[in-house]
């Protein structure tokens, strides 16, 4: 594709600390469109668990089209909170069984604009640290965490479908061959593309879920035929919680099934500074996603106190991805100087949320997004 006039951005905020995150992202968005000259078009949508409780709907009509026709996608969080607890849609309000409401935004725009990859990077910047027992200290060693999981978006235990039995309640796993083929193939060709380990781990729980065990057969099949640069590994989900935990070096690009991928993203992400940092992007080969991976963090919300990074950082893989779709370079060095600011705002240590900082010596959500601006413009002016 080429160069484009301008970029449409849908800008999906959603609920909890959503929008102050969104906020401070969609701010460093316009600067670096100000500065690289490229023009976006920003529209946002209202959505989420609290649109749901006012309107009985989880966002206005047309949405899902604006999604549709929008060049990529920028989500904040989905998740709501009534009386503490989370917010679902009444059955047949719109769908037959009761779904978190925002499953829209989230779980409904993944499937339908077949955005199959869920790209979650597990990279430690210099200089972060994080809470282990209540202190900010620095145990992983920076050149030692860098990998990415990719994780399969749009099946596995994610369909939607709980069907009641006679004691309970089932919820189907499914694994076709199509979408694992497409979701293998994506880890495997990134792989090649950052011509580090050369290696793909699948991880799933073969050992006991049949459907699983399709995935790994699958992923073999394809590696052993058409990446035979590529080195093969697998491990099982239980293990593997602990081996990213202890040996994060190990691994470069590793792929599983939807729901394994859901928690060992979080998990990669104790290792890598904490899910106030780890962002990602629902990637298929006509739309794309981004979204800080943190929830909506209802208790936080308002306070202007969440770490804005994690949106930052998807802003900054939205440009990425653009850039190398419609092949222009403005948006991939957009992309690099983000990166930049965030990595120098890291390293220097000094104006950061509490989760990186402590509460003492912590700086709002909206100046950390000030200074992640402040650096970018620096870097661009010097
Ligand atoms: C994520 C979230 C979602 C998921 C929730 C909000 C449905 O945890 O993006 O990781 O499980 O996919
Ligand atoms: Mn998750």
């Amino acid at each position: 594709m080429a160069p484009k006039r301008s970029y449409y951005i849908v800008a999906l905020p959603g609920d909890g600390i959503g929008p102050e995150v969104l906020s401070a992202a969609l701010r460093v968005l316009t600067l670096a469109g100000e500065l690289f000259e490229i023009h976006f078009q920003i529209e946002e949508i209202p959505c989420g668990g609290h649109y749901y409780v006012e309107h009985e709907r989880e966002w206005p009509e047309g949405s899902f089209e604006k999604c549709a026709a929008a060049d990529a996608i920028l989500l904040g969080a989905v998740g709501h909170e009534v009386d503490g607890k989370p917010v679902f849609t009444k059955p047949g309000k719109p769908y037959p069984e009761p779904q978190l409401a925002g499953f829209a935004q989230v779980i409904l725009n993944r499937q339908k604009l077949d955005l199959y990859a869920n790209v979650r990077p597990v990279k430690l910047y210099p200089g972060v640290k994080h809470k282990i027992h209540g202190e900010l200290v620095q145990v992983w060693n920076p050149s030692k965490v860098d990998y990415v999981v990719i994780r399969e978006n749009t099946e596995d235990a994610y369909t939607g479908e709980t069907n009641s039995i006679a004691d309970g309640q089932v919820t189907p796993i499914r694994i076709t061959r199509r979408a694992t083929e497409r979701v293998v193939r994506y880890a495997f060709n990134l792989a090649r593309g950052r011509n580090k380990l050369k290696k793909v781990t699948c991880v799933d729980k073969s050992n006991i879920i049949g459907a699983h065990r399709f995935f790994r057969q699958v992923f073999r099949e394809i590696g052993e035929r058409e990446f035979p640069d590529i080195a093969l590994d697998y491990a099982y989900v239980d293990a593997f919680c602990q081996w990213q935990i202890r040996n994060p070096e190990w691994y470069d690009v590793v792929v599983g099934p939807n729901l394994v991928g859901d928690i060992i993203s979080d998990n990669g992400a104790t290792t890598a500074g904490g899910l106030g940092l780890a962002a990602g992007g629902n990637i298929g080969d006509e739309h794309a996603m981004f979204e800080p991976i943190h929830g909506s963090a209802p208790k936080h919300a308002g306070k202007d106190k969440a770490n804005p990074l994690a949106a930052i950082l998807a802003v900054q893989m939205m440009l990425d991805w653009l850039g190398t779709r419609h092949v222009d370079e403005r948006l991939n060095r957009a992309a690099q100087q983000v990166e930049a600011a965030v990595a120098e705002l890291l390293r220097e240590g000094k104006t950061l949320t509490y989760d990186l900082i402590g509460e003492a010596k912590a700086a709002r959500c909206s100046e950390v997004g000030a200074a992640v601006e402040e650096k970018l413009w620096r870097t661009w002016h010097s």
